[in-house]
């Protein structure tokens, strides 16, 4: 049986905006259509059972704001072998006070360190990563991005059981270069454990990177949600529908902190949105961006003058900024990205992610700074398609479950660790499209490899991308299909899913064979 997913989400708003709490006034704008959808319902106590009531959060002001932009901690090698990375991770719990009361928080830590310490390497480099788990749960570290091998990828069926450890290892293939991250992927633990603050970088460097005279900065943007009690608060019915996005949106794990610019007018910013599912709409008044970057790497030219940069959740770019002319201080926002939250969505404000100083940059640098190279990086165009597979993002409601019965679902079905959704053949060009037939927003990745986008399709029009990069994440909006290349260069079993991690946890994921 087929459902319209429209249909039912608007019979849910009808039940939702009936409770006291909900606001929104488009919740109640969908309300006066839709009484006649309250008939026949099992009523609020079946609609609310099993959704977590919400806490009582800390207020925005709890952490302070200001300090000096911290670097990332850097993960320390303890291999003396030239083309060799080792080290170890430990998953832990670690109490600290990010209050500004002295009330402690317990997160969850890769190293003690809020987030996780950045990873750096050579292509050609060998990873070789001890990781102990010492969570009381089962956890594994995936490489987001990065082109590993299956079985060492930390994929759900390879968990590292509470209180176990293993090795993950791994060598990287020229051509490399870009910027990932490294979360957990347990089965059905993955939105916990990185909203408890598991989450590190990333960064792997090129032989030649035509930008590496440039200083480069690190933003690593990511939530957190606090109760009042300082406690990392659980997830409201909110959370579980449209991902959960804390009061706190931090840079490099601090509020609002104060990044002062380099002298000489440019920097290099790599930023990762480490967000469960908050999109970015990152704008500098003032200033221009020139993108040079995207999750795999440089482009193949640099594209000026952008004035804002929208980043789904999990994406990576790479930005040069150069200092607007007689800027002193100016605030980083971030504005609401409209993605087709439901429910009883509170309004939504820019948020001011961090202040940048530009007080040291002197006007005669800025004057002489140098054109950028125009030829970053060569990319090939994925050829000749030899297969095809059709992914199509939906949801479904039941309104007799509550919170625990809506499904976020992938070609009809939920995430089933035993089915094997489709089979690729290693080495062969395949053409995958993305089908958004939900009302929500949701971002695409799939495990092992970078793919192309090739082109775009809203009310059948086609949009061919404009830009040939290397991604591993690519947003698809309601309605929309979007095509994409790929070309898988391991065997194994990967996952492909939507990376609000709710969606993924609820069932947005499948697998793919590849042999
Ligand atoms: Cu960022 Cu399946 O992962
Ligand atoms: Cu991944
Ligand atoms: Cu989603």
């Amino acid at each position: 049986m087929s459902i319209n997913p429209l249909a039912q989400r608007r019979s849910f708003l009808a039940v939702l905006s009936t409770l006291p709490w909900v606001g929104s006034t488009w919740a109640q704008g969908m309300m006066s259509n839709n009484m006649s959808a309250m008939q026949g319902m099992g009523g609020m106590a079946g609609m609310m059972h099993g959704a977590a009531a919400s806490t009582a959060l800390a207020p925005v002001q709890a952490i302070a704001a200001g300090a000096p932009l911290a670097e990332l901690k850097k993960l320390v090698n303890t291999s003396i072998q030239p083309g060799q990375f080792r080290a170890t991770l430990r998953a832990a719990p670690v109490s600290a006070a990010v209050m500004q009361d002295g009330t402690h928080t317990v997160f969850w830590a890769y190293n003690d360190s809020l987030p996780g310490p950045l990873i750096e390497v050579m292509e050609g480099d060998t990873v070789e990563i001890e990781f102990i788990n010492d969570l009381p749960q089962p956890s594994t570290i995936h490489w987001h991005g990065l082109p590993v091998p299956a079985e060492q990828d930390g994929n759900p069926h390879d968990a590292v059981p509470a209180g176990g450890r293993r090795w993950y290892r791994f060598t990287l293939p020229p051509d490399c270069a870009g910027t990932y991250w490294y979360h957990p992927h347990p089965h059905e633990l993955t939105a916990e454990q990185v909203f408890r603050g598991l989450a590190g970088l990333f960064i792997v460097r090129a032989k030649n990177d035509p930008l590496k005279d440039i200083p480069e900065r690190h933003l690593v943007f990511s939530d957190l949600k606090l109760a009042a009690d300082g406690s990392i608060a659980p997830n409201d019915m909110n959370d579980e529908m449209n991902g959960r996005e804390g009061q706190f949106a931090l840079v490099n794990a601090q509020r609002q902190p104060l990044l002062n610019f380099a002298a000489g007018g440019r920097e290099r910013w790599r930023i990762w949105n480490a967000n469960s599912a908050r999109y970015l709409k990152l704008k500098l008044p003032g200033a221009r961006f020139t993108l040079v970057g995207t999750d795999g790497g440089l482009l193949q030219k640099p594209v000026p003058g952008l004035t804002e940069l929208v980043m789904a959740a999990a994406e990576r770019i790479e930005v040069i900024v150069d200092a607007p002319q007689g800027a002193a201080r100016v605030g980083l926002v971030t504005e609401p990205v409209e993605r087709g939250k439901m429910g009883m969505v509170p309004q939504e404000h820019a948020i001011t992610l961090l202040e940048v100083d530009f007080s040291a940059v002197k006007p005669d640098q800025l004057a002489a700074l140098p054109q950028l190279p125009q030829a970053l990086r060569r990319i090939e165009p994925l050829g000749t398609v030899q297969a095809k597979k059709r992914v199509v993002f939906s949801e479904s409601m039941s309104m007799a479950g509550g919170v625990h019965s809506m499904k976020f679902l992938v070609n009809g079905k939920s995430f089933d660790m035993k089915r094997v959704d489709f089979t690729s053949k290693i080495n062969e060009v395949e053409l995958w499209e993305i089908a958004n037939e939900s009302d929500m927003d949701h971002p695409f990745h799939i495990h092992g490899i970078q793919f192309q986008v090739i082109e775009r399709e809203r009310d059948g029009k086609v949009i061919p991308e404009p830009l040939l990069a290397w991604r591993d994440m690519v947003n698809t909006q309601s309605g929309e299909t979007v095509r994409i290349k790929l070309v898988q260069r391991h065997k194994g079993l990967r996952m492909f899913h939507c990376h609000i991690l709710e969606h993924e946890n609820a069932g947005m994921m499948g697998q793919v064979l590849v042999d």
